[in-house]
């Protein structure tokens, strides 16, 4: 199958390029398509055939659910049970945006594998330009898990897309790079407190702001859950080819790693922020400032991608705390690195 991608900017006819997209979705196919967060691979969320090439085309195992997509609030109703009061509160603060919502889902509505065989559904109302108007022009609902092969960082351009999927999809629209960067935040609002699933743009604290207590595992908590809520946050997740290590954001230390594994006769790659510029890694791919998360957020799975492009035999990845953003950023390193430290760390993250 040839993959054809199709900028959607100011210069181009759009309305001809999303009614594409439209005509390709209602035939049963998947399209890749941007969103806030990173890059979504989409298909009619009641169609169980085209949700299926999804899990196909990603190489995804099939017990993972996917998060349906949907462009107005009115349409929730259409596919969960019920809205509990704490989760409206959550849609009309944060929709559209990297939030996900897991509730009761209505039997018999989605397509089997959209839920994994589970029977809660996760809803989303993307905020960008493309995504939201992709589905506000299909009016249906939309399974979409990130565009990546299962295990490799999500995309957060086009090109990682193509990547990852040239062949095995008919369709990528390229809206340029993806704001955020990793992922929306999943959160369980089917008990309570309800609990944070994975960790993602809306942190904790700005969900706590308006609903009170909820619950967030530390990624050593995660790790150590034997059944994860989320079915996917048990695959290796978000990894390059060679093996990543974290290390603390510590000038000696990093120095003193890379000489060790430079005389073992290592090729190594560091992620961190762009004040380590100086040291003697064969490869440096820089986070942004120190301390702007946000910039780190939106670098990470490029820098990610970006190793396998080199010969690099070990990546060190700095960490960072775990406030705001942080808790999202060290939830996807600890997974690219396998929960790995190089050294003893001597934080509790
Ligand atoms: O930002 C995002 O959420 C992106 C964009 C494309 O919207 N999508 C995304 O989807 O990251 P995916 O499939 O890569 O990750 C969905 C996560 C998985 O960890 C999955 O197990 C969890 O959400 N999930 C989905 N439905 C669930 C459910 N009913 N119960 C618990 N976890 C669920
Ligand atoms: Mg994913």
């Amino acid at each position: 199958m040839e993959t054809i991608q199709l900028t959607v900017d100011k210069n181009v006819d759009k309305e001809k390029i999303y009614s594409q997209a439209v005509d390709l979705l209602n035939q049963g196919e998947v399209v890749a398509f941007p969103t806030e967060t990173v890059y979504g691979l989409g298909a009619v969320a009641t169609n169980d055939e085209a949700v299926k090439k999804i899990y196909e085309a990603k190489g995804r195992p099939s017990d993972n659910p996917l998060i349906v997509h949907i462009g107005t609030i009115e349409e929730v109703t259409d596919f969960v049970e019920e809205i509990p009061e704490k989760a409206k509160t959550l849609m009309e603060r944060f929709w559209p945006g990297p939030l996900t919502l897991i509730m009761k889902a209505k039997k018999d509505v989605l397509a089997k594998s959209v839920t994994a065989g589970l029977s809660t559904v996760g809803l989303r109302m993307p905020d960008h330009e493309v995504a939201l108007t992709l589905l506000r022009m299909l009016k249906k609902p939309v399974a979409a898990p990130s565009a990546n092969r299962s295990g490799k960082p999500s995309p957060t351009k086009a090109e990682h897309v193509y990547e990852d999927l040239q062949g095995r999809i008919p369709l990528i629209l390229d809206g340029g790079t993806t704001g955020i960067g990793i992922e929306s935040t999943v959160i369980d609002v089917t008990v309570n407190p309800p609990v944070i699933l994975r960790p993602g743009g809306v942190t904790k604290e700005m969900i706590e702001k308006e609903i009170g207590e909820v619950i967030e595992p530390t990624p050593k908590e995660q790790q150590l859950e034997s059944t994860p809520k989320a079915p996917g946050m048990k695959y290796t997740h978000y990894a390059p080819d060679a093996p990543v290590y974290l290390i603390e954001n510590n000038r000696e230390r990093i120095e003193r790693a890379i000489d060790e594994l430079k005389r073992e006769g290592h090729k190594v790659a560091l992620l961190a922020p762009s004040k380590f510029s100086s040291t003697t890694a064969d490869y440096f791919f820089p986070y942004g400032e120190e301390e702007d998360k946000e910039q780190m957020a939106a670098k990470l799975y490029d820098d990610l991608r970006a190793c396998d492009k080199t010969d690099a035999s070990i990546i060190l990845a700095t960490t960072t705390t775990t406030e705001g953003v942080g808790a999202a950023i060290m939830n996807r390193l600890h997974k690219a690195a396998g929960g790995k430290w190089y050294g003893t760390p001597n934080t509790t993250t």
